[in-house]
């Protein structure tokens, strides 16, 4: 067993300007991010930094293709820190340009997992509350080229900093806090359940679910929409916290089951996670209803103030009113599907499957993809 550790200094400022200034932002710096992150926050300062703006290159969550073509664009700039400002793909981008070597494609990060080294110092600011990827050694990128969706971890990838500014989250759109938000509460379930976690992280786990559930419950019962902003530095801590739970003890069946539906119907992750999370507990309540699925309904009940058998219908029930979840083929998703998931997910997803709170087999997968459906 590993000892738990936080390598990633976690920061917090008010403003980005407070940070900028903090860090001495300036022109050996290449920032990372969205164009108009850039215009919102860094333009204004003049700070004579080098840019890429992640648009020009991903429309999505990104792709080898999309990767490689960022490696290509930056591969004779002269840059020292990366700065990455956004989402759970402009952070998986930068995780992987800060490990590439001069001549790197995807491919060869990929073939050369444990050899990495980190290239550039990497410093990370979240403006979702949900990655929590800030604070972990994961990058996933869609291999397109080799059809799946799956993750590169390498303690090289772990990012110098991560900044908390809560003023970043102030133009988030419902549906991204919303997605985001479900994503750092399905970390911090299943890190919470993983037989790779510890007491120390499950801390984390359990601190984040509390805070969300806490949060969701609140801006719900407060009229939802835009009553979240409310506690968005709330939300961004959860979401930082669930990281520092699964960068130890790692996501499982929900993220595992959710890949396909992100890498074939581009499905947003959180909403894909959304989409899979109430089958795969009911599927973990069935086969073992006895366990430490138990210690998380205890810590949902008290939260929520309802009777512990009650607690994680109470807890699909308060998602629901976060985003209404469907079934999968209001999504396109076909029938026909479900097997070529089944399969694909038991043989390509095993880094996540170990994870699970117990195993699964390929049939019991399908049986969730089925009542997912
Ligand atoms: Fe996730």
């Amino acid at each position: 067993m590993k000892g738990f550790s936080i390598k990633t200094e976690i920061e917090e400022f008010d403003t980005f300007e407070q940070f900028a200034k903090y860090i001495k932002l300036g022109a050996d710096d290449l920032v990372l991010c969205g164009e108009h992150t850039y215009n919102d926050y860094v333009l204004s300062l003049n700070t004579g930094v080098q840019t890429l703006f992640r648009e020009k290159y991903s429309k999505g969550e990104p792709t080898d293709g999309d990767v490689d073509a960022i490696l290509d664009a930056l591969r004779d700039k002269k840059y020292d820190r990366i700065i990455a400002i956004g989402g759970g793909t402009v952070i998986d981008i930068a995780k992987v340009v800060a490990v590439a070597g001069h001549d790197d494609k995807v491919d060869d990060l990929y073939d050369n997992v444990e050899n990495l080294k980190k290239v550039h110092p990497l410093i990370i600011i979240p403006t979702t509350c949900g990655t929590g990827s800030e604070v972990t050694n994961i990058s996933v990128i869609n291999r397109v080229s080799k059809g799946v969706k799956m993750g590169l971890a390498s303690d090289a990838m772990l990012p110098d900093k991560a900044v908390l500014i809560t003023d970043l989250l102030s133009s988030l759109p419902y549906k991204i806090f919303a997605t985001s938000s479900i994503d750092a509460m399905v970390h911090s379930v299943e890190s919470f359940l993983s037989p790779n976690g510890c007491s120390i992280s499950r801390v984390f786990s359990t601190e984040a679910l509390k805070i969300i559930i806490t949060c969701w419950d609140k801006a719900v019962s407060e009229g939802g929409g835009d009553a979240w902003n409310k506690y968005a530095k709330d939300f961004l801590k959860a979401s930082n916290f669930a990281g520092l739970g699964f960068g130890y003890a790692g996501c499982a069946a929900v993220h595992a089951c959710a890949y396909p539906l992100g890498s074939v119907y581009h499905i947003p992750h959180g909403q894909s996670n959304q989409l899979m999370f109430a089958s795969v507990m009911k599927k973990y309540k069935e086969l073992q209803p006895q366990g430490r699925i138990n210690d998380l309904e205890e810590v949902i009940a008290k939260t929520l103030n309802v009777s512990q058998d009650k607690a994680l219908e109470a807890l699909y029930e308060l998602m629901d009113n976060v985003l209404k979840s469907e079934p999968l083929k209001e999504f396109g998703v076909k029938e026909s599907d479900l097997p070529v998931f089944a399969k694909d997910v038991a043989a390509t997803q095993l880094r996540l499957l170990k994870n699970n709170y117990i195993p699964l087999s390929e049939e019991q997968l399908l049986e969730i993809y089925k009542a997912a459906f």
